[in-house]
């Protein structure tokens, strides 16, 4: 019966569409200020495990503006994830939200669906938000509402913005009133005939770049270099189907300075990883992570496993290339340059970490440097080489109905599975920052064993912190000055659902 009706909405879509697609800009940005929340409980012994993630880590928003008249907000551009949520009015007076907030007695076309009945919690400890389900208008970028959008209104929680999951309605965390699911925005924009297949592309862009985009229900040509080439979605943990965007990692390779090339994974790798926007990093299985650690010299500076490296290692000319679907399929090459990001609290945050509870995801340090299209119909996403800092879009092209995605000519189909228990609990073999100078204000780097060329005889940094320049006596062991501190975990990955 809900088949039937998508059907025939999808037929009426066709004659509505004008274009068919919508792109929006994507922003990249650090939370403006701190959690304030956190700061607030921090003699609370559970916020010492929280505190440890108020990472200041970079992440890309889409602007919306919800009721009627409409109120603007900024809300997070999760892949990995399915409901949007937004910070109410009330939560934001008494707790600083950064990126607006919705006050619901100010739209008349609010309506509440279901009172205190949501609670969505995310993969870094603590991270829960909770509140009423709503209904409203929701708008993108000023085009055509979507009039009836159910979404989370917190009034109590972790993040001080919203986030727009956009994954399969299956993976959402509840529905309203016991209901298994409920449509999710890119269900509704099928559904009001904005586009015609629930498909997207997205383009987060360069490090160095502030702003990316995403089509809903369109391919920008433009955006990439050589041909898209599909993956069949990979089934998630639990066996819970193909309703998450899993595809098969074959293979990882580090290539460094000169041109040579090292192997990170083992033979006959097939790993399901998540590609995932809303985590900021990349955990990839500790075999890997582990390789490329003590390859970089880079050093775990806390539990968490989040690692740092000389900011001077930004400018290397070395790269890290990922191969989906099998020894034959696409691969993706990311300069080192777009893994290691600057925090607020100027550290050099290297952008990898170990699985997390056994999911291995592929996070804003690889998704920079790839095109991909997510076709959420046809359980397929499509990937390709970004091509870099590409602003026009007078070439998007819309994505029909059926299965066929524009710039697609081949497939590759390895299989891949998920890590079994013993292997998702085992941790990395990382070495451990030290310190020097007072108060642990320097911390000092390991020995690289890659070549990563100039960046590390030459400029190498002492209090190198945001820069990538300066000048060091000591290259192999270059001091970086700042204090420890978690940086880039993700809010992208939705632990209720993994429970189930
Ligand atoms: C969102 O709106 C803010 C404030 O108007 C603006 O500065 C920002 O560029 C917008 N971001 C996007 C992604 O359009
Ligand atoms: C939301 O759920 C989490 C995880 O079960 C729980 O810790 C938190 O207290 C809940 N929040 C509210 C406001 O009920
Ligand atoms: C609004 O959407 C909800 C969830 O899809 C649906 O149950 C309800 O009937 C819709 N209401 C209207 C007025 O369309
Ligand atoms: C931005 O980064 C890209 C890719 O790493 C690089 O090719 C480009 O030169 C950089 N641009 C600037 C202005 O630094
Ligand atoms: C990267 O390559 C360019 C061009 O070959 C070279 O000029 C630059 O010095 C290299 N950078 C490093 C850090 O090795």
């Amino acid at each position: 019966m809900q088949l039937a009706s998508t059907v025939a909405l999808v037929a009426l879509a066709t004659s509505v569409v004008a274009e068919g697609f919508l792109h929006f800009d994507v922003e990249k940005r650090a939370p403006s200020t701190p959690y304030p929340r956190l700061r607030k409980r921090a003699t609370d012994p559970i916020d010492a495990q929280i505190a440890q993630n108020t990472k200041n880590y970079q992440e890309y928003l889409i602007n919306i503006t919800v009721g009627t008249p409409g109120q603007q907000l900024g809300v997070t551009l999760d892949t990995g994830s399915s409901d949007l949520w937004i910070p109410s009015a009330t939560f934001c007076n008494s707790n600083q939200c950064d990126f607006g907030s919705f006050d619901p007695s100010k739209s008349s076309t609010y309506e509440t669906v279901d009172a205190g009945g949501f609670n969505i919690t995310y993969a870094a400890p603590g991270d829960s938000d909770a509140g009423d389900w709503a209904s409203d208008s929701v708008t993108l970028g000023g085009s055509q509402a979507i009039k009836n959008q159910t979404f989370g209104l917190s009034d109590a929680g972790y993040d001080v913005h919203g986030v727009m999951g956009i994954g399969f309605d299956q993976h959402e965390t509840t529905a309203p009133n016991g209901e298994r699911t409920y449509p999710t925005v890119v269900d509704n924009m099928v559904q009001n005939g904005l586009i015609n297949r629930k498909a997207y592309s997205l383009y987060l862009n360069s490090y160095n770049q502030s702003y990316g985009s995403i089509v809903f229900g369109g391919v920008d040509t433009t955006k990439y270099t050589g041909d898209l080439v599909a993956l069949p979605l990979q089934p998630g943990p639990n066996d819970e189907g193909t309703i998450e965007f899993f595809v098969t990692l074959s293979k990882v390779t580090f290539t460094d300075a000169k041109g040579a090339s090292t192997v990170l994974t083992p033979d006959d790798y097939a790993q399901s990883v998540l590609l995932d926007s809303g985590t900021s990093y990349t955990a990839l299985t500790n075999d890997v992570i582990d390789k490329l650690a003590s390859g970089m010299g880079a050093v775990s500076i806390d539990d968490n496993y989040d690692m740092a490296v000389p900011c001077g290692f930004a400018n290397t000319n070395a790269t890290i290339s990922y191969t989906f679907g099998g020894s034959d399929g696409p691969t993706v090459v990311v300069p080192m340059s777009e893994t290691i990001g600057t925090s607020q609290e100027n550290e050099c945050v290297f952008g990898f970490g170990p699985a997390i509870g056994g999911i291995s995801i592929l996070g804003d340090t690889f998704l920079r440097s790839a095109y991909v299209v997510f076709d959420i119909d046809n359980a397929v996403v499509a990937i390709a080489q970004a091509a870099e800092n590409k602003q026009a879009t007078s070439s998007i092209v819309a994505i029909p109905t059926g299965t066929e995605i524009p710039g697609v000519s081949s497939t590759a189909t390895a299989s891949g599975t998920q890590l079994d228990s013993s292997a998702a609990e085992a941790t990395p073999t990382l070495a451990t920052a030290s310190y020097s100078g007072h108060h642990t204000t320097s911390i000092l780097a390991a020995t690289p064993t890659f070549d990563l060329g100039a960046a590390i005889s030459g400029s190498a940094s002492s209090g190198g912190y945001g820069g990538q320049s300066g000048s060091s006596s000591n290259a192999a062991v270059p001091a970086m000055t700042g204090l420890p501190h978690a940086a880039l975990l993700g809010a992208g990955l939705v632990v209720g659902a993994l429970a189930l």
